[in-house]
């Protein structure tokens, strides 16, 4: 796996600088007109004021003043203290009331009802929560729109894969002489906890489900990742009964060790890193009780074969690599080359890299926005300075020039094992290149990851991608061909292997993943047959029911 392509050293630095804008020279339309202070959280359908300690939300967007540039302030948030995150849980409890209260026994056909409310009020706060994602967490106005979008378009879809599951279990099954009708029931109080860089989306996805299947639900939006939910409090408090949906911010470490020690949760949704999921799950006491549903890190490889159309393979690999800052779980975070192409790859891909907008989050078909944490770009550089400590360069021009909160994309070449980069998972704009002569280097990479999310593979030659399919499928949980590695569409499964997920979140997967199969059975005898028919003709159950969604 060595080099034996000369990379000249890069000598022209990008001009990253000027990126960020002035006061005045922000779009009227996009400005934020004041901070949006929230004090306020739901507990048990109630919208509560805090009057304790906040933390400031600080935008990845800078502002450049006569001082300097100093970072926008979005505004502010609650930091709860532990009595407030147990006044959630209770409330989440009592809503439970241990599979007695009216959601879990709803109806589906009213639950979804239910959902159906709070869906409409959300799209009416659209523009508002749009704009505060863009602003807190530096994603591109453009994708922050589809990030919203996509969210809505998953509650309708889970709707409708909620009434086909629903139907399939509005009849009786007779085996053997016993009649039994199976349905999904609650598993009951669901602690659900998102990632930063999709705060909406994947919060929702684990919301959505957990809430439709009739669990009662604590949510605790990550960090950053909050105000842009403020706007949809008291669509939550409208749409669903007293303690089924609850928020609580803060510290993960003061308000989530209430939860999980309690014993309460049923449930953990939680999607971040396996080192924090294995935190919060031993601090349960009883881990028989407790269902874990997660989506953990990554490091998808992408793979080019000698046989790779280089314009297709180079225009997924920067999406791939690039979308959002490389800031997504799905992002390919190595690429491995066969060493007959990978300088003409190097080349398209630096062309490519170099043809991108770096710009504020409102801009025009803008790709580099600024990041999050300033520590990111700190972290970006001490991992590219590692590379190159180790004898890798930075082929693009420009590659990891930073100003403020924005750092340039860096492709480094080639990385081997003996760099970070190779296996520490970057979730940012560097773009580690592997060079291989051998096809069992990729495979060998996968085979002793600690990650199995998903792989792309880039080629032409059928029989060589046939050859790899059958090892890879094996080793991660979807193998792309000639595309980028993605979650979407949501109706597809959505997991991995080893450290990278635990269940399996698409919209029908994410239906059985909050939920457990229970029957009400009978032995086939008249006096059973007369209960059950009395029962359904007259409606007196929710659960032994024909009713048929329509
Ligand atoms: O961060 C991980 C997200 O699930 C990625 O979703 O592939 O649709 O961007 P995406």
């Amino acid at each position: 796996m060595t080099s034996t392509i000369p990379f000249q050293p890069v000598t022209q630095q990008y001009p990253v600088k000027s990126v960020f804008p002035t006061v005045d020279t922000i779009p009227e339309s996009f400005r934020l007109q004041m901070p949006v202070n929230q004090c306020k959280y739901l507990i048990n359908g109630e919208l509560r004021y805090w009057e304790g300690e906040v933390e400031t939300v600080l935008s990845p967007v800078h502002i450049r003043t006569t001082e300097g540039l100093e970072p926008a302030v979005v505004g502010h948030f609650p930091l709860l203290d532990e009595q407030e995150s147990l006044a959630a849980l209770n409330a989440a409890v009592a809503a439970y009331d241990r599979g007695c209260g009216p959601w879990p026994t709803m109806s589906v056909a009213q639950r979804i009802e239910h959902m159906r409310d709070f869906a409409q009020r959300m799209e009416a706060k659209r523009d508002r929560v749009v704009k505060l994602l863009m602003w807190e967490i530096g994603k591109s106005y453009k994708d922050s729109q589809k990030e919203f979008d996509r969210t809505v378009s998953y509650i309708k879809d889970t709707i409708e894969a909620l009434k086909d599951l629903d139907r399939v279990s509005s009849r009786f099954e007779i085996t053997e002489g016993v009649i039994g009708q199976i349905r999904r029931a609650p598993l009951g109080v669901v602690l659900c906890m998102g990632p930063s860089n999709y705060p909406l989306n994947e919060t929702f996805t684990l919301l959505i489900p957990a809430l439709i299947m009739g669990n009662t639900v604590i949510m605790k939006l990550p960090r950053p990742g909050v105000l842009f939910c403020n706007p949809l409090l008291e669509a939550f408090q409208q749409a669903f009964p007293a303690g089924v949906i609850n928020t609580v911010y803060g510290s993960g470490r003061v308000v989530t060790p209430p939860l999980m020690t309690s014993g309460q949760v049923d449930a953990l949704a939680f999607i971040g890193s396996s080192r924090a999921a294995n935190e919060l799950k031993k601090q349960h006491p009883k881990l028989n009780r407790l269902r874990t549903i997660y989506g953990l890190e990554a490091k998808n490889p992408g793979i080019v074969l000698p046989s790779a159309d280089l314009d297709l393979t180079v225009k997924e690999c920067v999406l791939g690599t690039l979308s959002y800052n490389g800031q997504r779980c799905t992002a390919l975070k190595v690429l491995f080359v066969h060493q007959q192409i990978v300088e003409a790859f190097l080349e398209k891909l630096s062309a490519a890299i170099s043809q991108l907008t770096v710009g504020m989050p409102w801009e025009q078909d803008v790709t580099i926005t600024p990041l999050p944490d300033v520590d990111k770009t700190r972290y970006f550089t001490e991992l590219v300075n590692d590379a190159t400590g180790h004898g890798a360069s930075i082929v693009n021009s420009g590659g990891g020039s930073v100003e403020g909160s924005v750092f340039y994309p860096a492709v480094l070449y080639p990385v081997t094992p003996a760099m970070r980069l190779y296996s520490e998972e970057q979730f940012g704009p560097v773009i580690p290149v592997v060079p291989y002569d051998d096809i069992e280097t990729p495979i060998d990479y996968l085979v002793h990851s600690d990650h199995g999310q998903q792989v792309s593979i880039f080629g032409q030659d059928t029989d060589a991608i046939a050859d790899l399919i059958d090892p890879l499928v094996n080793q991660v949980c979807r193998v792309n061909l000639n595309s980028q590695c993605q979650r979407g569409p949501d109706t597809f499964p959505f997991t991995g292997r080893k450290d990278s997920a635990v269940g399996t979140l698409s919209v029908s997967d994410a239906l059985r993943s909050f939920s457990i199969r229970t029957l009400v059975a009978a032995k086939e005898q008249p006096l059973n047959k007369a209960i059950i028919n009395d029962i359904v003709r007259e409606r007196k159950s929710n659960f032994l029911s024909t009713d048929f969604i329509l």
